[in-house]
């Protein structure tokens, strides 16, 4: 049946954060290789540039150089686009940097919610206005201070917004969680020389993270690994597809708060296998996929959900394919995504002809009715890039044609998504 092998391209939230914390540190020249050129980090590389970093891009080697002296408030307003990451995490470092600029968005963004993120640094004294709790912020000149903050989120973009913030700050920062969530900015920031303490569980609180001392903070050259929320798509491809071609995708980043779909799909009865792992600041490896009939799966684990939180939707898919029922609950964050994402696992399984039930934060799959016929051949995805993805993955899995809207939007975190599905031996009907 033979094996092919994929590139997956670079994870996005390490481009973002390798470009960010980069900007906070200490030192002039910091050279990221494996860089994601995406619209959503290179929104994060134009408020670089707008705060005064000088930035080469070589595309074909994919590298990018980041150079700086001090940082400037911006020269105009931040537009974040579709970025969550961005907007969360530069308005942060602006208010920690003691700068002012005003940050807006696209339709979507515009419509996520940026208070867990104002209201948290203006905690810290910050001087930070929201438009009802979301887009336009309008950051003033602040002065942070450290502060202990009690977060009643699973959240990684409020996380590192509060050590972005808190890396500006004298004094003992300390951030206490109710799940946690992807650590991406704290192995960044231990290999860029800042002392952390992280504490999980913390009394009845998932845990804490604590800044210990930020002396030795200094720029770091990073090469970035694959992005394992891209490598999902092919995952769940590789195990259900029919040329039942196994699929080898190399050197994905295998951070554990971002790999729980790998746990669930192996419970599920995947056949997914890790080879040539190594550790760089974090572990990467090859996965190599099998293709495998999978059964239902109950995840009801609130401390589960945040390891694949984006990749909830490939997920939703690939029970939709299982010989018996599912269920995903303590999905509530889905609604403050991109789109409302729960809704849009639904328009999913409608185009699929699956049997589904969905509450307010919970979602139950039945098995494919395989005499069911659905009219459904039309999404509105919102422009909502994993959502595009995982119907087109869904479409493929069916072998029925679909209408999506904006379909381009895939290019907020995998441009060559296309390609690689070609390269898989599939193909898109895409119906007109
Ligand atoms: C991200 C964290 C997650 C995730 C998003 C990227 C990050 O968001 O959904 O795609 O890079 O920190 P939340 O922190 O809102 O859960």
């Amino acid at each position: 049946m033979g094996m092919i092998t994929l590139k997956i391209p670079a994870d996005k939230s390490i481009s973002h954060r390798a470009v960010l914390l980069n900007l906070c540190a200490e030192g002039k020249k910091a050279v990221i290789k494996n860089f994601l050129f995406s619209e959503d980090t290179l929104k994060t590389v134009d408020f670089a540039k707008n705060i005064g970093a000088k930035i080469s891009i070589d595309r074909t080697r994919k590298k990018l150089i980041l150079e700086k002296n001090s940082l400037k408030n911006p020269l105009k307003e931040i537009y974040c686009g579709n970025s969550g990451t961005t907007a969360r995490l530069a308005i942060a470092l602006l208010a920690g940097a003691g700068l002012r600029g005003e940050f807006t968005g696209d339709k979507s963004l515009s419509k996520r919610p940026m208070k867990r993120i104002t209201e948290m640094l203006n905690k810290m004294n910050g001087f930070v206005f929201d438009n009802k709790g979301k887009l336009p912020v309008f950051v003033a000149e602040s002065r942070l201070s450290s502060i202990k903050y009690f977060s009643e989120l699973g959240s990684a973009q409020q996380k590192t917004a509060f050590l972005i913030a808190s890396l500006f700050t004298s004094g003992k920062s300390e951030y206490v969680y109710k799940y946690p969530s992807r650590n991406h900015t704290e192995t960044m920031l231990e290999y860029m020389g800042v002392k952390l303490d992280i504490v999980e569980p913390y009394n009845e609180y998932g845990g804490m993270v604590t800044i210990l001392d930020k002396k030795n903070f200094q720029m770091k050259d990073f090469t970035v690994p694959g992005d394992f929320s891209s490598a999902a798509f092919f995952i769940v491809l590789g195990l259900l597809g029919k040329n039942k071609k196994s699929l080898r995708l190399k050197k994905i980043n295998l951070n554990p708060t971002r790999t729980g779909l790998i746990e669930t799909l192996k419970k599920m009865g995947a056949d997914i296998k890790i080879e040539n792992k190594k550790t760089d600041f974090e572990p990467y490896g090859d996965i190599i996929v099998n293709h495998s009939k999978l059964n239902g799966i109950e995840v009801n684990d609130k401390k589960i959900i945040p390891s694949m939180i984006d990749e909830i939707p490939i997920l939703a898919v690939a029970c939709a394919f299982a010989g018996s029922e599912s269920l995903i609950s303590g999905i509530n964050e889905l609604k403050f995504k991109e789109s409302d994402r729960l809704q849009k696992i639904c328009d999913i399984l409608d185009f699929l002809g699956t049997d589904y039930q969905c509450g307010e934060d919970f979602i139950k799959i039945f098995p494919q009715n395989k005499s069911k016929r659905t009219k459904k051949n039309k999404i509105n995805t919102e422009g909502d890039h994993r959502i595009i993805m995982s119907a087109v993955i869904a479409s493929v899995l069916k072998n029925r044609s679909l209408k999506l809207d904006n379909i381009s939007d895939i290019n907020v975190s995998f441009p060559d998504f296309f390609e690689k599905l070609k390269e898989s031996e599939y193909e898109f009907k895409y119906r007109n």
